[in-house]
């Protein structure tokens, strides 16, 4: 099945899901590049990285697209192969776009979950659903809507951005639906309570973040002895200001991910690697309490 929707022209890079705020700029001068490119896993990164979660007791990790991208769901930014390189997320991913074409936003979001529901969790999934054995708490916060975390075995998930499993009612009367094979037919199909469409349960580009997912977040992250951030671009917020909270709070922030990204600074460690070769590295038998 090829993915519905006009791939755009132009590229994306200051638009953002999940409210409006503005990034804080990185210091005038400051490079992100801290570690040494070219090698899969940068030894003396990974050496740090590891001592700072030693001994540990809450971890929390918040991920973004590239954590999957090794199950072969694509990222969105990434050149080339990220969604909004082929694909206007304003027609795709925001209020307006579902009002303006129903259809066409729901074939996309049917598209993608059918990608999804083949896709298995990969090497960093596991590891991070494994670790959480070793550690008091390992909460996981994620921006990923594929429920790869949970199908990994992660049970304690914070889902940022919704979820494309579900669906729910776009008049917002309390219809929601799991699974897919429980919704109503149509294309896309008509809430059974109120008669209005139905759309996926994520945030869109414009809409606020469910608050209590949010505020469970915000507590993770400043309550965890470290952060560990894994394959976000770091551009949208509030999600990629988690990351200067935790440091705010004390812990150290670690960064896996095998591009710079902008929040790059806010870390005291950069492991410039693929989440599926750098989390059993940094994980594996680490954190015991
Ligand atoms: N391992 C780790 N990181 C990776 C890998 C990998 N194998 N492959 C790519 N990456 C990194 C890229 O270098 C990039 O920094 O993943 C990041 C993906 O960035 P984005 O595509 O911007 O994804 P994300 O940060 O999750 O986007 C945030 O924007 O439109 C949305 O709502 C959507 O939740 C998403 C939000």
């Amino acid at each position: 099945m090829s993915p519905p929707g006009r791939p755009k022209g132009e590229s994306f890079e200051r638009e953002r899901e999940g409210g409006p705020v503005d990034p804080p700029g990185r210091p005038e001068g400051e490079s992100s590049e801290r570690e040494p490119e070219g090698r899969l896993v940068a030894a003396d990164a990974l050496a740090a990285a590891r001592r700072m979660l030693a001994g540990v007791r809450r971890l929390a990790v918040l991920t973004g697209a590239g954590m999957s991208a090794e199950s072969g769901v694509p990222t969105f930014r990434d050149a080339h192969t990220g969604l909004w390189s082929r694909f206007d997320p304003m027609q795709l991913a925001s209020p307006e776009g579902f009002r303006a074409d129903p259809p066409l936003v729901w074939r996309w979001y049917a598209w993608r979950r059918e990608l999804v529901a083949k896709a298995r969790p990969n090497a960093g999934h596991l590891a991070l659903a494994e670790a959480a054995a070793h550690f008091e708490r390992l909460c996981v916060v994620t921006q990923n809507v594929d429920g790869l975390h949970q199908r990994a075995g992660s049970r304690d998930v914070i889902e940022l951005h919704g979820s494309i499993v579900r669906s729910r009612c776009l008049a917002e009367c309390g219809a929601l639906f799991a699974r897919p094979e429980e919704l109503p037919a149509g294309e896309p199909p008509r809430c059974p309570r109120c008669g209005s469409w139905l759309r996926p349960d994520v945030v869109w580009f414009g809409e606020r973040l469910d608050p209590e997912a949010l505020a469970a977040a915000e507590r993770a992250c400043t309550e965890a002895d470290a952060l560990l951030v894994v394959g976000t671009s770091g551009l949208v917020y509030p999600a990629a200001g988690l990351p200067m909270q935790a440091r705010r709070a004390g812990a150290p922030v670690v960064i896996v991910n095998p591009q710079p990204t902008e929040i790059d600074a806010v870390a005291d460690a950069v492991v410039r690697a693929a989440a599926g070769a750098a989390l059993p590295a940094l994980l594996g038998g680490a954190g015991a309490v």
